[in-house]
């Protein structure tokens, strides 16, 4: 059972990390559908507006809440973020809420007591419960897309393994939340094996959307996807159990990568059909890792 300091610090901390990344998965879908599609570029853009009004929330309710150390561990936002969201504005035309960036760079740490009171206990509820019902709905719309993408009912320039990636990690979100509002303790079991299999995920899709004549940055990537594969096989079968120190040197290489493309895209110093949006969620979700693991 959770302390009410707990279900306050651990809430904020998900939410502050995973808004971010379902709001972001909304803007990728909204970005890569062509024109048949239409309808679900709409509905993705209505799921980014009610993760960014609940995101606004979340910052307003995060002062005092979270460690320095934490606040500025790389899972949040980058050095990148906002450069990253400007640009990609830019790209697609969809309009990206820069603003709620800038004030998450001035969420005040944790100074010695929690501001717990009867109010933000309840705003921290009101907030998870309207999480978990969008995030449900998130999780439907997703699945329809995958569905209809293996299907062929429906083109979009994402790939199918990206749209059951991002479904994944919605579902992960789901189970959080539900884990929060019933004040348990909610590290999943198999936390490990996922974020190694995501960090694979990754790999490969950068992989594929680098252009062609980007050999050395392919290899490179190719190369984790690898390195990626073998862990996870090696935590599933449970022979050669990969140590912490292993994967934390391998998630903070692949991070270094990710970084490196992210300022390169952001310098137009790398071509590519990858947004450094996207580079850079990847990168705050290799940064997630390196955080857990620690
Ligand atoms: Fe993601
Ligand atoms: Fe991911």
């Amino acid at each position: 059972m959770l302390s009410t300091e707990d279900y306050i610090r651990l809430s904020i901390q998900h939410n502050l990390f995973w808004i971010r990344i379902m709001k972001e998965h909304a803007i990728f879908i909204e970005a890569t559908m062509p024109p048949p599609g239409r309808q679900y570029a709409l509905q993705a853009g209505r799921f980014r507006q009610n993760y960014d009004r609940l995101m606004r929330l979340t910052i307003r309710l995060s002062n005092g809440v979270i460690k320095a150390d934490d606040l500025h561990s790389g899972q949040f936002y980058t050095q990148y973020t906002l450069e990253a969201e400007r640009q990609t504005q830019v790209s697609t035309g969809i309009n990206i809420d820069t603003n709620l960036t800038q004030m998450e760079h001035c969420i005040e740490p944790y100074n010695k007591s929690l501001p717990i009171n009867a109010y933000m206990e309840q705003s921290v509820g009101a907030l998870n419960e309207n999480l978990l019902s969008l995030t449900n709905s998130f999780v439907r719309f997703k699945a329809e897309l995958l569905e209809l993408r293996t299907t062929c009912g429906l083109f979009t320039m994402m790939y199918t393994a990206d749209i059951e990636h991002v479904l994944l990690e919605a579902q992960r979100y789901q189970k959080i939340l539900v884990g929060l509002q019933n004040r348990v303790d909610l590290t999943p079991e198999d936390d490990i094996i996922f974020w190694t299999q995501n960090m694979a995920g990754h790999a490969k899709v950068m992989r594929g959307e680098l252009d062609p004549t980007q050999g050395v940055l392919i290899n490179q990537a190719n190369a984790f996807a690898n390195t990626f594969d073998t862990l996870a096989n090696e935590e599933i079968s449970g022979c050669n159990n990969p140590t912490d120190s292993t994967l934390l040197t391998e998630t903070q290489d692949i991070a270094g990568f990710k970084a490196m493309v992210t300022q390169d895209l952001i310098h137009c110093k790398v071509q590519a059909i990858l947004l450094s949006l996207y580079t850079d969620h990847l990168l705050r979700e290799a940064n997630h890792f390196i955080w857990l693991l620690k």
